[in-house]
């Protein structure tokens, strides 16, 4: 019935919902190989969320109206004026595992506190990158007056900086929920650090000169279906509208620093690399890039994957500087 397009509502309990949500993956499973190629894999998992979400759980008063489902967290503060109405069943495991998250809080040991990303944020579930700015923050020599953290999440770089002793760091993203995310985080550090959280596209508003601009950006070239998915996949044309934002707001000696991967390049070798296409235009040049293996995540059997990915800071200054 899904699958076919037409609506189901659980009326029961939680295990029903689940168990379709099973029977539908499995089908998706056998339609497409899970083992295809990225493009496949992407097919698949559309195809599978187009058909998920017909599935709906009924809320009641800020609950799941069924057995074992549910009870409150986001429900209340997102749907205040609403008491009854239908979301997807997914959407309601996704409402619940980020009201976890949110309460539970995220440990960053390179911030050595936690942090606790709103509904709809993007937070790291690696580190490895995070690790190796921390190493070039560690090295950087440069004044610490002003920098731009742009397209924030929840805000951990911007942390960082401010942890670096940076006086007036500005971090943007497009994403609400990701600027109403490093609000309440700043609210709960005992003293304020000097972040102003901005929304906007890229660098957002503003015609200051920076020491720095960090942009931790998408790494894989495709297509965001959700503002949540932009923090994963850019759109061609995103890097250059970057560049073009930074070259008009970097101070003469500034710095403008990227957070990397080879990932893109590992799916997609026939497609060009955005910060290689820059520096070829001769604008900018490569200061230093530093590049470390990602450690990967033990499988159930305690095992880590071998991969060939690894983690990169770009440091670029003008090609006049
Ligand atoms: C990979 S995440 C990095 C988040 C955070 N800086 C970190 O290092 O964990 C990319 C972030 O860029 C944001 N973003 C993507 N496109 C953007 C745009 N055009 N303008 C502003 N922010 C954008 C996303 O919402 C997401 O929060």
């Amino acid at each position: 019935m899904l699958w076919a397009g037409r609506y189901l509502i659980v009326t029961d309990h939680y295990r029903t919902g689940l168990g379709i949500l099973k029977a539908l993956e499995h089908h998706v499973g056998t339609l497409f190989s899970w083992g295809g190629s990225h493009a496949e894999r992407q097919a698949a998992s559309t195809r599978f969320d187009t058909a998920a979400v017909k599935l709906l759980a009924p809320i009641v008063a800020h609950e799941m109206a069924i057995a074992d489902g549910y009870k409150l967290g986001f429900f209340q503060e997102l749907y205040q004026g609403l008491t009854r109405f239908e979301l997807p069943f997914v959407e309601c495991q996704r409402l619940a595992g980020a009201h976890q998250r949110y309460i539970d809080g995220v440990h960053l040991a390179v911030l050595g506190h936690k942090l606790h990303p709103y509904f709809g944020t993007y937070a790291p579930s690696r580190v490895s990158h995070l690790e190796l700015f921390g190493t070039w923050l560690s090295q950087y020599e440069g004044p610490r007056h002003r920098v731009l953290d742009v397209g924030t999440g929840c805000g951990v770089l911007a942390f960082m900086l401010a942890k670096a002793g940076f006086g007036d760091i500005v971090a943007t993203d497009n994403n609400p929920n990701a600027i109403e995310s490093i609000n309440r985080d700043l609210m709960r550090r005992p003293s304020r650090p000097p972040i102003t959280p901005i929304l906007g596209d890229l660098l957002g508003p503003g015609d200051t000169a920076e020491d720095l601009v960090v942009f931790n950006p998408p790494w894989i070239q495709g297509k965001a279906v959700d503002l949540l998915d932009t923090a994963l996949y850019f759109e061609p044309g995103l890097f250059q509208r970057f560049f073009d934002q930074a070259l008009t707001r970097l101070s003469p000696n500034g710095q403008i620093v990227l957070l990397f991967s080879n990932i893109g390049t590992l799916l997609r070798p026939d497609l060009p690399h955005p910060i290689e296409v820059e520096l070829s235009k001769g604008r900018l040049k490569l200061l230093s890039k530093l590049e470390r293996r990602i450690k990967p995540k033990p499988d159930a059997a305690g095992k880590r994957r071998k991969t060939k990915e690894r983690v990169q800071v770009w440091t670029l200054g003008r090609e006049s500087g």
